[in-house]
């Protein structure tokens, strides 16, 4: 009888328990905590070429024949470079001494050797030097020297191209330009004329006449002598918004898509250098670009810097996003070679930073501010957050430093927003910048990372979170992920203002990084599925986050297969459903909306799903895991909907009276 009693209990409980419904209860009555309009913005970072070879539009590789030069602060030895500080090293090429060129002699004999006895200015002291010894007496004799691009120079049918280079000579008075087809038909043309002995700038447009990917740029030279050339250059007449020097539509296109809140730039670990004589100096990138210093990043490749401080506030602007400078502060990365500058030698990097930031917001009579204007922007830019310094987490050299950057900036920009790089304690004026790297189940776990910190006015900024371990080359399971840690990071909406997955960008022919938010070749790009949640959550995202409560929600491996928030949209008046489910099952939810009069409505949403949480979108595939259109019958404020295995979807919800 007893164990009858039991079995039965056990039953019923089991039935009961089985038979409770998932369900998403949201408190629309209370007021929520309002979401940052800055929350989603993007971290940009001159990483696996993301700038040179990708968004800076630039189509020759290594224009000022600089690419060999070893890394500033460092020495060779062997084959290999080594830092001053902690003897880091690591291999260095030193058998091409001319990457991206090569000099092709038809029926004659030709050199070609880096010069640094002929400088078209200090700041770009290599030159290219060409001795053409021998020619045949016929129609055939040429010297061609040819770039590669970065895997080829792309040219679109009717598009023109700018080429410009500086060339000087005795002998060598005209160039041919030619972009030839691997079978030998010609894309485009033309030539240049009136080269002379002393050094002068020749731009030349040419036209392509069909679209190639695989393009050279050859220059041709068809008679004896002495020929030096610098800066070679061939950009895209055609621009993202015209820019001059600017960007490569269709990525920048990609992240207005995004519509950022913020621009994070210049990174990343370049901001601090492999060794402080390579740490990003953003005064040293403004000017004309043959006049900008290249420098060796520690992503192991040289930067022309052709993407410098003005093209990066620029696009801020273009963006419509807050810019957020990163500056460094006197400490270099202590992973690598590392170097601090001592506490009573901090003047001048402190000046640097302040520079930069005149440069930005600077009145016109200042000295940068006037640089500005005299680069045609008199406006100032919207600068509006300034970081100090990039992953410097020694605490004892970190925090001196930051007062005395914080100090300096605060006295002169009050206005800005400062970033540090570990807990200060600051005021509302400061905010914390915390960095994530994980696998897909530790990203859920930091679900609620942040709902029990304490809360003390200072606010935080995740500036680079990504699921890059075991996941493949970005799988929809790490964006899932990812969406739950961003849930849990607007549902601490008065805590944490901002995000920015990182990193941005990934040229698939130069990739240093295992997981990067967008990828592309010389003409092709595509996006990640971390990308199409990061683009959902912020399309369909209200001004406030309301309180949502699950009940029931099935676990597996330890963790809730499913999770949820909602917002409401003051401006338009809707409320906002977000929902991540896991498992490999639809899921039945009943959603109950407290407080709020929802209309009867087929409401519209958007989801993101694929057949495995293992798929993924590559530049060949990139539509394998793009977020669809979808419509659910609603009839008020609770109801029932099923939500797609594997998937995230948001889901908008008018109200019944949106005056209300
Ligand atoms: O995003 C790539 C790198 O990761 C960044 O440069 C650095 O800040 C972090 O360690």
């Amino acid at each position: 009888m007893f164990v009858l009693f039991i079995i039965t209990l056990t039953f019923l409980t089991t039935t009961a328990y089985a038979a409770e419904p998932l369900t998403v209860t949201v408190d629309a009555a209370s007021p929520g905590r309002s979401l940052s309009d800055d929350f989603y913005g993007i971290f940009f970072e001159e990483i696996n070429h993301a700038g040179d070879g990708g968004l800076y539009a630039e189509l020759i590789q290594n224009r000022s024949f600089e690419d060999a030069r070893i890394p500033e602060g460092m020495t060779l030895d062997g084959n290999e470079v080594v830092g001053p500080n902690k003897g880091w090293r690591f291999k260095f090429d030193t058998t091409n001494q001319t990457p991206a060129w090569k000099l092709i002699p038809i029926e004659a004999t030709a050199t070609m050797s880096l010069d640094n006895t002929n400088s078209l200015n200090a700041n770009n002291p290599t030159s290219l030097k060409i001795c053409v010894d021998g020619l045949a007496n016929n129609n055939i004799a040429t010297v061609i020297l040819e770039n590669e691009g970065y895997h080829g120079v792309p040219v679109q049918a009717d598009q023109e191209y700018r080429l410009t280079l500086w060339a000087k000579s005795d002998e060598i008075t005209s160039l041919g330009a030619v972009i030839p087809k691997q079978e030998g038909t010609i894309l485009a043309e033309g030539k240049i004329t009136g080269i002379t002995n002393e050094w002068k700038k020749f731009e030349l447009t040419l036209k392509a006449n069909e679209t190639y990917t695989q393009g050279r740029l050859c220059l041709s030279i068809r008679n004896k002598g002495t020929l030096w050339l610098d800066d070679v250059s061939l950009f895209p007449v055609q621009t993202w918004k015209g820019r001059p020097n600017g960007l490569r539509p269709d990525l920048a296109e990609k992240l207005a898509e995004l519509k950022p809140g913020f621009l994070r730039f210049p990174g990343g670990c370049i901001v601090e250098g492999c060794t402080l004589a390579n740490a990003w100096r953003p005064t040293t990138t403004l000017g004309a670009t043959e006049s900008r210093p290249s420098r060796w990043i520690l992503w192991n490749y040289r930067s022309t810097q052709g993407l410098g401080l003005h093209e990066y506030l620029q696009m801020s602007e273009d963006l419509g996003a807050a810019a957020m400078l990163v500056v460094n502060c006197g400490m270099a990365c202590d992973f690598r070679d590392g170097g601090n500058v001592p506490l009573n030698e901090l003047t001048p990097w402190i000046e640097e930073a302040l520079n930069a930031i005149e440069y930005a917001i600077g009145a016109t009579d200042t000295p940068y501010g006037k640089l500005r204007a005299e680069a045609g922007h008199p406006d100032p830019f919207p600068l509006k957050y300034v970081e100090i310094g990039n992953e410097n987490w020694d605490d004892a050299a970190y925090r001196p430093r930051y007062q005395a950057f914080l100090t300096a900036m605060k006295a002169k920009y009050p206005q800005l927003l400062y970033i540090s790089n570990i807990e200060i304690g600051g005021d509302e004026s400061e905010i914390r910048d915390d960095h994530y790297y994980t696998d897909a189940k530790k990203m859920r776990q930091m679900e609620h990372r942040y709902d029990s910190e304490p809360r003390t006015g200072r606010t935080v900024y995740i500036g680079e979170y990504a699921v890059n371990q075991d996941n493949g080359n970005g799988m929809l399971r790490g964006a899932l992920a990812e969406a739950a840690f961003l849930l849990g990071l607007e549902r601490n909406a008065d805590l944490v203002k901002m995000a920015s997955f990182a990193p941005l960008f990934y040229n698939v022919n130069y990739s240093k990084w295992p997981i990067n938010l967008i990828g592309f070749d010389n003409a092709r790009n595509y996006a990640i599925p971390s990308y199409y949640v990061e683009k959902m959550l912020n399309d369909h995202r209200g001004d406030t986050v309301l309180t949502t409560t699950l009940a029931n929600v099935p676990r597996s491996d330890g963790l809730d297969e499913l999770t949820a928030l909602a917002h409401f949209d003051s401006r338009s008046g809707e409320y906002i459903l977000r929902v991540v489910n896991f498992a490999d099952a639809p899921c039945e939810v009943n959603v109950e909306i407290n407080g709020a009069n929802i209309a009867a409505q087929d409401a519209w949403g958007v989801v993101l799903t694929s057949d495995r949480d293992t798929d993924e979108n590559s530049i060949d595939q990139p539509n394998n895991v793009v977020p669809k259109e979808i419509r659910i019958s609603v009839p008020g404020s609770s109801f029932k909907m099923t939500v797609e295995k594997f998937s995230l979807t948001v889901l908008r919800l008018k109200k019944e009276n949106p005056a209300q």
